[in-house]
C-alpha cells in the first residue's frame, strides 16, 4: 500500500485524514509541531501499525526534506498551517513562515525527492468577499486577510511546481468545516464548535448580527474523505476545487437545529455584527464532483446530532 505523508497530522482536519488513510490500509507518516495540533487527536491513529508520528516543525531547516528522503511517500497531504485568520492579522510574518514558506518547502521536498502528488489545504478565504453565490473556482480571488493571501500564494507556488516539474497538485478550498476535535476554546474555532460548547455548558450562544448570514458547513469526515481521494485516487490531474456541500445554512437555522438537540438550553442572544463578516459564503461543489469524484455525504442535522452526544466533539476525546 502507498505511504502518505501528512503535515499537520495532529490537527483537527489532519487527524481525521490520518484515521481515514489508515482505515483504508495506507501507511501514514504524520508530522506536526503540536503548536495548535494535539497529540490526543492521534490516539486512534497511534494504535495502528501503519502509523508513524514525528514531532517537528516543517519549516525548521531541512527537517521535511530529510523525512521525505527517508520515508519516500507516494503523496504529501499538506495541512500544517497557521490556522487563525485573526492571528495572521496580528502576526503577518508568522503567517508568512507557517503558511507560505512552509508550502514552498513542501513543494521543494516533493520536487527534490520525486514525490508525485501533493494535496494542499486551501480555503474559501482565497475568495475574500467575492459577492457571488455560489462561488465557483473561477470567481475573482481577492483575499481580505494575510491568511487568505497566504493560501492563495500557496496555491500559486504549488501550481508553478506542478507545471514546471510535472507534480500532480490538488488544492482543496475548504468551506466551513466542523466536527469532532475542533477545539471550541481555540481562537480559530468555528461557530458550530463555539455554539455547541456553550449549549452544553447551559450558556446562551451569541449570534453576531441578525443571523441571516449564511455558511456552507461541511463535516470534517467529508473533508478528510476528500483529502484521501485527492491523495490516493488513480489518474488524478492537477486542479483546484471547492470542498463544500453546496448548501447554505443561516445562523438562525443553525441555532434552531442545535436548540432542537439541547431543548433546555437558553435562547440565542444577538450582538452587533462582526466587523468584516462576510454575509453569504456558499461553494459550488461541481468541480470536486467532476475532478475528485467527491460529494459531501454527512447531512448537517446528522453531523450536529453526532457532535452533541456525550461521545461527541466537545469532550475532545477521540
Ligand atoms: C471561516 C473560517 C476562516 C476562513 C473563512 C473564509 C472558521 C473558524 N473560520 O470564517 O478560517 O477564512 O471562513 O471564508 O472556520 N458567529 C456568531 N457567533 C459566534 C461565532 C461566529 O454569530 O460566537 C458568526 C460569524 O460572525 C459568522 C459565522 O458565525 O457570520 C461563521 O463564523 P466562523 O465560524 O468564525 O467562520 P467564518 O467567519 O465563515
Amino acid at each position: 500500500m502507498p505511504t502518505i505523508l501528512v503535515t499537520g497530522a495532529a490537527g483537527f482536519i489532519g487527524s481525521h485524514t490520518c484515521d481515514q488513510l489508515l482505515a483504508a490500509g495506507h501507511r501514514v507518516v504524520g508530522i506536526d509541531n503540536l503548536r495548535t495540533g494535539r497529540r490526543s487527536n492521534l490516539a486512534l491513529a497511534a494504535s495502528c501499525a501503519g502509523f508513524r508520528f514525528v514531532e517537528a516543525d516543517i519549516t525548521a531547516g531541512d527537517t521535511l526534506g530529510r523525512l521525505v528522503a527517508e520515508t519516500r511517500p507516494d503523496a504529501i497531504i499538506h495541512l500544517a498551517a497557521l490556522v487563525s485568520v485573526q492571528e495572521s492579522i496580528q502576526d503577518p510574518a508568522l503567517n508568512f513562515r507557517l503558511n507560505v514558506q512552509a508550502t514552498h518547502l513542501v513543494a521543494e521536498a516533493a520536487r527534490r525527492h520525486g514525490v508525485r502528488r501533493v494535496v494542499f489545504a486551501s480555503s474559501a478565504a482565497v475568495y475574500g468577499d467575492a459577492g457571488q453565490s455560489p462561488l465557483i473556482e473561477q470567481a475573482g480571488l481577492r483575499p481580505i486577510s494575510p491568511y487568505g493571501a497566504a493560501k492563495l500564494a500557496s496555491e500559486a507556488i504549488l501550481s508553478g511546481h506542478a507545471a514546471a516539474f510535472g507534480l500532480t497538485v490538488r488544492c482543496q478550498r475548504y468551506f466551513n468545516v466542523y466536527g469532532p476535535r475542533q477545539d471550541p476554546k481555540s481562537p480559530y474555532s468555528g461557530v458550530i464548535s463555539i455554539f455547541g460548547d456553550r449549549l452544553r455548558a447551559g450558556l446562551a450562544p451569541t449570534i453576531f448580527g441578525d443571523g441571516g448570514q449564511t455558511r456552507d458547513f461541511i463535516a470534517v469526515e467529508d473533508v478528510a474523505r476528500a483529502n484521501v481521494l485527492a491523495a490516493t485516487a488513480p489518474q488524478m490531474t492537477s486542479g483546484v476545487a471547492n470542498i463544500c456541500t453546496g448548501r447554505a445554512t443561516t445562523l438562525n437555522q443553525l441555532a434552531a437545529v442545535l436548540h432542537g438537540l439541547v431543548p433546555d438550553a437558553p435562547a440565542v442572544v444577538h450582538a452587533s455584527p462582526k466587523a468584516g463578516d462576510i454575509r453569504h459564503s456558499l461553494g459550488a461543489p461541481d468541480a470536486a464532483r467532476a475532478e475528485l469524484g467527491f460529494t459531501a455525504e454527512v447531512p448537517l442535522a446528522d453531523g450536529l446530532a453526532a457532535l452533541l452526544t456525550p461521545q461527541g466533539a466537545y469532550s475532545l476525546a477521540v
